[in-house]
């Protein structure tokens, strides 16, 4: 449940509603900079472990023009990853020292666990990028569903109150687009392909929760506060109706079957 706001704050969200804008260089209001900051670090954090979570699959993807396509991927993750972290140095935090003292090539051992909603470690990255990727087929199912849900997040920053934010977010939802394609396309082959399909449904069972998750806990905290500070446009819930819609639509259309997502099966104890 959202708090209750103060005369003060109740001012800044209506000027941020009538077009305020804000840049790094200015004194931030504090309610302002540490949502901010939030959302930074997780999307930093994110791009960064997802860069390094992708990079074997540059020697193990299987054939050529794939070890192509994984490279393009790896480079673009880890240039959002490093975009993020220089408006986060300009804002006064130190992401080289943060990168040297978290391990993000860390995974969970165990391939088919679920750590549900928790965080693994201290680090800021959505917990989808704390599972390992085994095969072949969660590469792709990564990029079919982990990067469209970002894409679908990311498309609420291009209205973003923050300026350098809302630069840097341009060319990064282009990039998503190629990978989400890549997803939808290998995912769909494998899917139509005889030998391939079984496999492909069981992993994607096993990726459906966790992406699931990514959009969060109904009884945890809104996000309302992102929404009146100009830093989202829509609720998690919102972007992950029409994620779901969107997944449900081509696993119809390929003959997959999404498994049934129950938020109270993702309470693991830590
Ligand atoms: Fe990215
Ligand atoms: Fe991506």
């Amino acid at each position: 449940m959202a708090r209750e706001y103060t005369q003060e704050e109740k001012k800044l969200f209506e000027e941020i509603e009538n077009g305020r804008t804000f840049t790094a260089e200015e004194n931030l209001p504090e309610i302002y900079r540490k949502s901010l900051m939030n959302l930074l670090w997780m999307q930093g954090d994110s791009e960064y472990a997802g860069a390094l979570g992708y990079m074997p699959w540059i020697a193990k993807a299987p054939n050529a023009h794939e070890r192509v396509l994984v490279s393009q991927i790896v480079k673009d993750e880890m240039r959002h990853a490093h975009a993020i972290y220089r408006i986060l140095d300009k804002l006064g935090e130190d992401t080289h020292d943060h990168c040297l003292n978290h391990e993000f090539d860390w995974r969970v051992e165990d391939d088919k666990s679920n750590i549900g909603f928790t965080r693994a470690k201290d680090d800021f990255r959505v917990n989808i990028f704390y599972y390992p990727i085994t095969y072949w087929e969660d590469f792709c199912l990564f990029n079919f569903l982990m990067d469209r849900a970002a894409g679908h997040q990311l498309e609420d920053t291009l209205h973003s109150s923050f300026n350098p934010w809302k630069e840097a977010i341009t060319s990064i939802v282009k990039e998503e687009a190629m990978h989400l394609a890549h997803g939808d396309k290998t995912v769909k082959e494998m899917a139509l392909d005889p030998e391939k399909k079984e496999f492909l449904q069981e992993r994607l069972n096993l990726w459906w929760p966790r992406v699931m998750n990514v959009f969060g806990n109904s009884k945890g905290l809104s996000n309302d506060i992102y929404i009146r500070l100009g830093l989202k446009k829509r609720t998690n819930a919102q972007v992950r109706d029409v994620f779901v819609k969107e997944i449900q639509e081509k696993c119809d259309a390929w003959g997959l079957t999404l498994p049934e997502y129950k938020e109270e099966d993702q309470q693991v104890a830590s």
